[in-house]
């Protein structure tokens, strides 16, 4: 795993735009895997700057999230397609249609799981993913637990992501309670990785996964099997 160590959250946002944006010029129509979360607001909030001053494009791009809340309206201010309309397409040049976020609305979650699989496998694979991590080492929503599932799935969540995410809504309860997420399979289908940390509060989970061992207890111990894997991180997670 490659590592890189950032003084602050405006530098690691600004790193990981760096390579998002080398990605998109080295190959116009890639496919990129994206997450949600306080983590990757500010690569947005920086590939949005260069798309505005004519750097980068997003014309040919495709994106395909990680997951996103079940069951949950896109209108819904929590969504995670709301997030990513809000924070990134709204105002970029993508085709919307060529923006993928699992369906909260599906009548049949386990269908539209099998679906979204089969879209990331029609589009090649993904070239470039980026995620964040859990305070739990879960990354997308696959949460600690004996097995981890390879596909995409209906995922139930556990507590502490419960707790953790509840500060975005009204309480706790307003929580849903399961997800559509990527696999560690799907995941893993993407050429090179990107895993941004920042923040004390995520300490455990990256000094789990720099132990090099795989636990599914910490689902991100499982990169360390990855070939192209680089952490952004800040200073304090590592402190
Ligand atoms: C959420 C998402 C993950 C995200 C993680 C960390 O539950 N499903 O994709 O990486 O939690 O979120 P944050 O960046 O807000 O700490």
């Amino acid at each position: 795993m490659n590592i890189i160590v950032c003084k602050s959250y405006d530098e690691m946002s600004l790193r990981a735009a760096q390579m998002v944006a080398a990605q998109m010029k080295e190959k116009p129509c890639s496919v990129i895997g994206l997450a949600t979360g306080s983590t990757p607001e500010g690569l947005y909030r920086q590939l949005v700057n260069m798309y505005k001053s004519g750097e980068i494009s997003f014309k040919g791009v495709t994106t395909i999230n990680l997951d996103e809340y079940y069951p949950i309206a896109p209108a819904n201010d929590q969504s995670y397609r709301y997030f990513m309309d809000h924070h990134l397409f709204d105002h970029l040049d993508i085709d919307k249609a060529n923006t993928h976020v699992p369906d909260g609305t599906a009548a049949d979650p386990a269908a539209e799981a099998r679906r979204y699989e089969e879209r990331i496998t029609d589009l090649g694979g993904i070239d470039l993913q980026i995620l964040g991590i859990g305070r739990n080492g879960h990354v997308g929503f696959n949460e600690p637990a004996q097995r981890l599932m390879l596909d995409t799935h209906i995922t139930d969540l556990t507590k502490s992501t419960i707790e953790a995410n509840s500060r975005f809504f009204a309480s706790p309860n307003d929580v849903p309670r399961q997800a559509l997420t990527m696999g560690i399979g799907s995941i893993f289908k993407a050429r090179r990785i990107i895993i941004m940390a920042s923040g004390a509060n995520k300490k455990d989970a990256v000094r789990a996964m720099l132990e090099r061992t795989v636990d599914t207890a910490f689902p991100a111990t499982i990169l360390n099997l990855h070939p192209n894997v680089t952490l952004i991180c800040t200073a304090d997670v590592l402190e």
